[in-house]
Order: structure tokens, then sequence, then C-alpha cells
């Protein structure tokens, strides 16, 4: 198979378990319109993470990496009304984007965009005591990866779990001799969830309409 069956396969998923969704449809127009790049998670992807927050009854939510608030949307989705997400983006442009499609998707009142280099923003979380989440999707600067789950962790409890995007890149990961930073931070994240005592973890790779890529998966014990 190669990516135009993929995608053609993705489309069908889509077409059978995903019902039409006026603001999600909105939420990737809006940001194609605003020149944001297309690198959201595939739909089916999106309700995934829906799927593992509403399987974990999470209560709070955090992402690492906003873009449009594709992703976001799907994660708020699965929370209570009293719940809370807190996505972290650095580019304003990109905020400004996702709230009007969190707001547009009637969802403001739960998500919390901070702007910022996520390193500063989560540093200052853990220095401020911030309570610890249920579920952390890491999606951002990939060689940024290892301190960003060192982050997590600072900001999890038992039975938190983490869900990292694109860790498989074409394969490009596998390659021990890559040169690539992003690849680099990748590995480098895989190796330190290993070492992790607290984490019990996966990966799984995935093609579709996004390409060949993958998620890791752990849950902290
Ligand atoms: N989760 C989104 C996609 C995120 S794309 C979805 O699936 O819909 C990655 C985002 O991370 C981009 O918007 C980029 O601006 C942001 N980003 C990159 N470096 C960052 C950093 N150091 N801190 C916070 N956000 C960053
Ligand atoms: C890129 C980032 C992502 O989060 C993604 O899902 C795909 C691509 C990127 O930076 O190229
Ligand atoms: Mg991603």
């Amino acid at each position: 198979m190669s990516q135009p069956a993929w995608s053609r396969v993705d489309a069908w998923i889509e077409q059978t378990l995903l019902p039409p969704d006026e603001a999600l449809a909105a939420t990737l127009e809006a940001s194609e319109d605003a020149g944001l790049p297309a690198i959201n998670v595939a739909p089916n992807q999106g309700k995934f993470l829906m799927l593992l927050a509403l399987m974990r009854g999470a209560r709070r939510i955090l992402e690492i990496g906003t873009l449009g608030g594709y992703s976001t949307i799907w994660l708020a989705r699965a929370l209570p009304a009293e719940g809370r997400l807190v996505t972290l983006e650095f580019d304003p442009h990109h905020a400004e984007v996702a709230r009007a499609n969190i707001a547009r998707a009637g969802l403001a009142d739960r998500v919390e965009i901070r702007v910022g280099p996520a390193r500063a923003t989560l540093a200052a979380m853990i220095a401020a005591g911030e309570a610890p989440f249920d579920l952390v999707f890491i999606d951002a600067d990939k060689p940024n990866n290892p301190h960003y789950l060192d982050a997590a962790l600072a900001l999890s409890h038992a039975g938190t779990v983490i869900v990292a995007d694109n860790v498989v890149r074409d394969g490009r990961a596998a390659d021990p001799a890559s040169t690539d930073e992003s690849v680099a931070g990748i590995r480098r994240f895989m190796e330190k969830v290993a070492a992790e005592p607290r984490l019990v973890a996966t990966a799984i790779q995935t093609v579709g309409s996004k390409g060949h890529d993958g998620f890791a998966l752990a849950l902290v014990v």
C-alpha cells in the first residue's frame, strides 16, 4: 500500500465513523485561510485522542503545541463541563486563530491557551505548583521532546496518560545515524521513556492522510 491508498482508507474511516462536524471543518478552513501549516492530526487520530481522554476519564488535560486548535477541540470534547484543558503555543498568530476556533466550537470556557515557548511556560507551571494533569499530549517542536517529557512527568500523577505525536516521521526516527534534530529529540524522548521506572510505554506506527508516522503512548504508574 502507498500514500494514496492510505488516504483512501482514511477517507473511508472518516465517512464511516466520523459524522460531519461543522466546528472541526470550520477550524481547518480558518486555519488554512490564516496560513497555518496543515500539520494538525488527522480526523480519525483526533477522535482517537478524544477516546483516550474519555477512557481515562480525564478532567485536566495538558497539550503542548496548539497550532489552530484542531487536536485541542477533539481533546476538550472529552472533558466534563467543569474540566479544563491547558494548551501551550509559541506563535501568537497560531494562538489567535486557535482561540477563535475553540470559541466557535463552544469550548472557550474549558480551554486556556498559554502563549510563549513551552519550556518556559512549563517551568512556570511547575514552579507555581500547578495541579497535575490526567492526560498530556506532546505535539510541538520535536527537539524539545525530552524536556517536555520531564515536565509532563512533573505535572503527572499515577494514572496520567502521556501521548506524543510524530515519533516515526516516515521511518526516519528509527535511523540511529540521522543528523536531523527532530529525529534526535524523538529518539532521546523514547530512550528517556524507556529508562523511566514510572512509565509503562509503547509506540504505534500509523499510516494515512498524514503519511507514515506514529504515536508514543505511556502510562504513569
Ligand atoms: N496539536 C496540533 C498541531 C501542533 S503543530 C494539532 O494536531 O492540531 C506544532 C505547534 O507547536 C505549532 O503551532 C508551533 O508553533 C508550536 N510550537 C513550536 N515550537 C514551540 C515551542 N517551543 N513552544 C510552544 N509551541 C511551539
Ligand atoms: C510537523 C509537526 C507535527 O506536529 C506534525 O504532526 C507533523 C509535522 C512538523 O513540524 O513538520
Ligand atoms: Mg503532530
